[in-house]
């Protein structure tokens, strides 16, 4: 079974605060949101492989350590996961970035994929896919489940709050995929929306509602 990470770090819970607050503009949410993208990459990238090299100090011979050019991808899914891109790169600048489009019908709250592009090599990388919010699941799911139908198999989820129901449901479908969320919600209320959450992640972070 996969990993499920709640990252608490207190730079994360406090910057958390700031994006939940409905007084914070798209501006802010917009910043905000790429500031805990970084640091959440901090986390994710922990176990990414090593390799010895020989370097020389100014004063000495030294066997040191150099990432072991295990290549990432990074896969938001559209449209809110495209605020957790930037702040992830500034971490990883190597990493290529891929697209999946995905939205939810608000009636049925089913998502529907409309667009997919990723890089050639996808199977040979280290993927994380990225959404602000995991709620009922399914678009998460259903973004996981295109990637493996074209051949990745190293995947990460990251989001930035999650509802239990969205946990499990990711979790019985893709028990292989580590979950990395900045905090775990109490519940999804009848629209599908996480509660307390932070309301329409999308429409917060491109100002649209
Ligand atoms: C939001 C969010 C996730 C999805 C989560 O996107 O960014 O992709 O809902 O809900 P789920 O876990 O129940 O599938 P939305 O469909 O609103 O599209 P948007 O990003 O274009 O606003
Ligand atoms: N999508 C969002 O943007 N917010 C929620 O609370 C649930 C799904």
């Amino acid at each position: 079974m996969g990993k499920f990470q709640v990252l608490d770090h207190p730079l994360i819970q406090h910057k958390l605060t700031i994006i939940r607050n409905k007084n914070c503009g798209t501006r802010s949410f917009r910043e905000v949101v790429n500031e805990i993208s970084t640091l959440m990459a901090y986390e994710v990238s922990r176990d990414m492989p090593l390799q010895d090299k020989v370097i020389e100090t100014p004063v000495a011979k030294m066997t040191a350590k150099e990432l072991a050019g295990k290549k990432v991808a990074i896969v938001p899914i559209l449209r809110a996961g495209i605020g957790m891109v930037d702040g992830i790169l500034e971490l990883i600048p190597a990493a290529k970035v891929g697209h999946i489009g995905m939205y939810r019908d608000e009636e049925t709250l089913q998502p529907h994929e409309y667009f997919v592009k990723l890089p050639s090599d996808i199977d040979q990388r280290q993927v994380f896919v990225v959404d602000p919010m995991l709620a009922t699941g399914g678009s998460a799911i259903m973004a996981i489940d295109a990637l493996k139908k074209r051949g990745a198999s190293n995947i990460k989820f990251v989001c930035l709050v999650s509802a239990p129901e969205g946990v499990k449901a990711l979790r019985a479908k893709h028990p292989d995929v580590d979950i990395y969320t900045a905090a775990l919600d109490d519940h999804l209320n009848e629209d599908g929306y996480i509660v307390p959450g932070l309301g329409d992640a999308g429409d917060r972070l491109f100002g649209t509602k």
